[in-house]
């Protein structure tokens, strides 16, 4: 059983990895330090712990263990890999984090830059790259989404510093002749509503000379209206999920796995309700790690793969949303 059968390039998934740091940080943790509670945390958001890298971790070095992780599962030869792009908000450096991981791989082929679409990062990375394979311009790919939201968070704010973890996974995408297996996909973005989660830039102004002036700039912590994200996600996730059923013929009976980008355990339970998914379909390791921004849908997906609940040919809806706005959905078969 495989995909669609075509006379054009389609694409199929090959290979999975992720990578978490080994610093855990738990809710009895945090309430050490805000007014919080497990109890509070738990019930509210359905997270248990998350990771945070060490100060010797960046974006780069976790990408590179997650693609390094996908390479091996796919036993591709490092020099056939055509393009690495990077889904992260949080770039060690900010001209790109991508060519560090190129050089680190040694995947001296590829060509690797950085995408910013915070928590749709990934999802936007993974079409982005299988256009570029559709086209017959390249023929594999890695997408990797790392993120190390940690040294953005304001650790004295409750409201939002109990959500977010540090992480990073990677699939390992290849063009083929003989099907698709990226069924079909939707992207949307609303700047309007732009300022419900932001990670704003500070300017300072300075001066360089007597009469021209300059700002430099430095990044401030993450600023989140949760209740207005929360509304936009339980809300917009489910419309373009059925949307993408309706253009593509499928319904939630023929879907295996409901593999959202992890949030919020309600925004998760909310969704598969909405759309008709038994809870035993919806994936989700919230508990774990939280929200790790560009890194939960390739992290929860090599986890699943991995413990084999994830099966070749299995057919997988999966949307990301988050900071934009931007939200978008995909519909595609493992393998
Ligand atoms: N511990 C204890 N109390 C807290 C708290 C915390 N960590 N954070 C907020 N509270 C308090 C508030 O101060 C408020 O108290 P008040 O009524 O006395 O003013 C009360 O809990 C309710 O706050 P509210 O903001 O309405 O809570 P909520 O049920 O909306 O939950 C979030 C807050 C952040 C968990 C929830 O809005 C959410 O998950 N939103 C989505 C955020 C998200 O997913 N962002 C990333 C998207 S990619």
């Amino acid at each position: 059983m495989e995909g669609t059968n075509l006379n054009q390039i389609g694409v199929s998934f090959k290979g999975s990895g992720s990578y978490v740091p080994n610093q855990i940080l738990t809710n009895q943790d945090i309430s050490k330090r805000v007014d919080t509670s497990d109890e509070w945390i738990k019930s509210r958001t359905g997270i248990s712990e998350r990771r945070i890298s060490g100060i010797e971790e960046d974006v780069s070095q976790m990408g590179y263990k997650a693609a390094l992780a996908a390479i091996n599962m796919t036993k591709w030869d490092i020099n056939t890999i055509d393009l690495i792009i990077l889904a992260t908000s949080t770039p060690h450096d900010l001209f790109g984090s991508a060519p560090s991981i190129q050089e680190r791989l040694g995947a001296k082929n590829a060509v690797a830059f950085d995408l910013t679409a915070a928590c749709s990062g990934f999802l936007f990375a993974v079409i982005t790259a299988s256009q570029f394979l559709k086209t017959g311009s390249y023929k594999r790919a890695i997408v990797i989404g790392s993120d190390q939201i940690s040294s953005y968070i304001d650790w004295n704010d409750r409201r939002s510093c109990i959500l977010f973890g540090d992480g990073a996974g990677a699939i390992a995408i290849e063009a083929t002749l003989k099907y698709d297996n990226l069924i079909g996909f939707d992207m949307r973005t609303d700047g309007q509503r732009g300022c419900f989660l932001n990670l704003p830039s500070q300017i300072n102004e300075d001066v360089i000379t007597e009469n021209i002036n300059y700002s430099s700039s430095s990044f401030s912590s993450i600023q989140m209206n949760g209740q207005e994200v929360y509304k936009f996600a339980v809300k917009e996730v489910p419309l373009i999920i059925e949307n993408l059923f309706k253009k593509t013929n499928y319904s939630s009976e023929k879907i295996d796995w409901l593999l959202l980008h992890q949030a919020n355990q309600r925004i998760l339970d909310s969704v598969g309700d909405r759309l008709n998914f038994s809870r035993g379909k919806i994936l989700s390791n919230l508990s774990d790690y939280g929200n790790t921004s560009a890194a939960t849908i390739p992290l929860v997906l090599d986890e699943a793969v991995r413990n084999k609940k994830i099966k070749q040919n299995d057919i997988i809806a999966t949307s990301g949303f988050g900071a934009g706005l931007s939200w978008g959905a995909a519909l595609f078969r493992w393998g």
